[in-house]
């Protein structure tokens, strides 16, 4: 007998009645960059569709995002004022933390991600404060791991005292998990969850965050601090690690070209797994769909359905706004 799987393709009832994967808003996340400023709406050139918005324009995006079902958002902030210690990213009245405040105000029921990291505010651009370098004898330019990560436990207090539901380190620096967890917990704020980017690859496809953040390193690259694209074993010990240190969530990053690591992540992870489908991935799909070369609907549901059939629990991406009206009208 000859055996006819298409059977179950015949009609689209049928196969939607046996798809494997089902997609829903209420797992988007929707990155939004905010710079200083007032009144500022600007567009990001290597990310068409994308902009900054100053904290008081936040609102409109907020407003537009939730309309179209996405009620997650993930700020990232970029200061007016950068220096070697990264002072922008803690500072009490930073330009997330502005954010924070007049976001939580004004959609209460949303849940607001705060990304934690030092790039966006460092003069230099590294995720962390150097050994040595400018203003210091020590001419050692690598990142200062255990000094690091007291800046970015304050940074993650700060932005939950304005009222970020999460924080999501991302600088890949050793123990920062446990070091915010600590801060946070002596903080009081022991109901902030910790979604961890914890297995973040030094990856190409950052290019485009890179000029919307304003965050390119100003001397050499990320190879000492974020993870080698080579290594798939290397993930489950840092997913180990983060779990251990109290990481509520965990995230792979990069998302499509990370497809088997994410699939490694969730069959050992007993929390929630994210995928960030990052900013290239974005910019690829843009340029190629304003060429006429790919459809930008049917790629970028696709891509989705890979990422969670893969393992996603969590999507982060920048085409969360359309995705969530295409999941409602039902393209997947
Ligand atoms: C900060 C950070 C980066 C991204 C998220 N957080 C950039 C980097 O590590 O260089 C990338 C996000 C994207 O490309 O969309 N460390």
């Amino acid at each position: 007998m000859l055996m006819r799987p298409r059977r179950l393709r015949r009609t689209a009832a049928m196969r939607a009645m046996v798809r494997e994967t089902r997609l829903c808003p209420s797992m988007l996340v929707y990155p939004i960059f905010i710079r200083e400023g007032r009144g500022i709406v600007e567009d990001i050139s290597a990310m068409p569709g994308q902009k900054r918005y100053s904290p008081d324009t936040l609102p409109e995006v907020l407003e537009r995002v939730t309309k179209a079902g996405v009620d997650n958002v993930l700020l990232f902030g970029l200061p007016e004022h950068k220096d070697e210690r990264g002072s922008g990213a803690y500072a009490e009245d930073g330009v997330v933390q502005q954010a924070l405040r007049e976001g939580k105000k004004r959609f209460p029921e949303m849940l607001f991600i705060a990304d934690v990291c030092m790039c966006e505010y460092t003069s230099h651009g590294h995720c962390g404060v150097l050994k040595g370098g400018a203003g210091s004898s020590n001419p050692d330019l690598t990142v200062d791991n255990d000094p690091t990560i007291e800046l970015l436990a304050q940074t993650a207090v700060s932005q939950a005292r304005a009222g970020a539901d999460v924080v999501a380190p991302s600088d890949m620096m050793d123990g920062r998990v446990g070091a915010i967890r600590a801060a946070l917990d002596a903080a009081g704020l022991e109901d902030t969850a910790i979604l961890s980017y914890a297995v973040k690859y030094a990856s190409a496809f950052y290019g485009p965050f890179r000029e919307a953040a304003g965050s390119a390193p100003a001397f050499g690259d990320r190879r000492s601090y974020q993870m080698d694209p080579r290594n798939a074993r290397e993930a489950m010990r840092e997913l180990a690690l983060d779990l251990e240190e109290g990481a509520d969530m965990v995230m792979v990053k990069p998302g499509l070209p990370y497809l088997d690591i994410l699939r490694a992540v969730k069959e050992k992870s007993p929390v929630p797994v994210g995928s960030y489908c990052v900013s290239g991935e974005y910019s690829m799909i843009k340029a190629a769909a304003a060429n006429g070369w790919l459809d930008e609907e049917r790629t970028v549901c696709e891509v989705a359905t890979c990422l969670v059939r893969a393992g996603a629990d969590i999507l982060i991406t920048y085409h969360a706004p359309e995705l969530a009206g295409w999941i409602r009208e039902g393209k997947l």
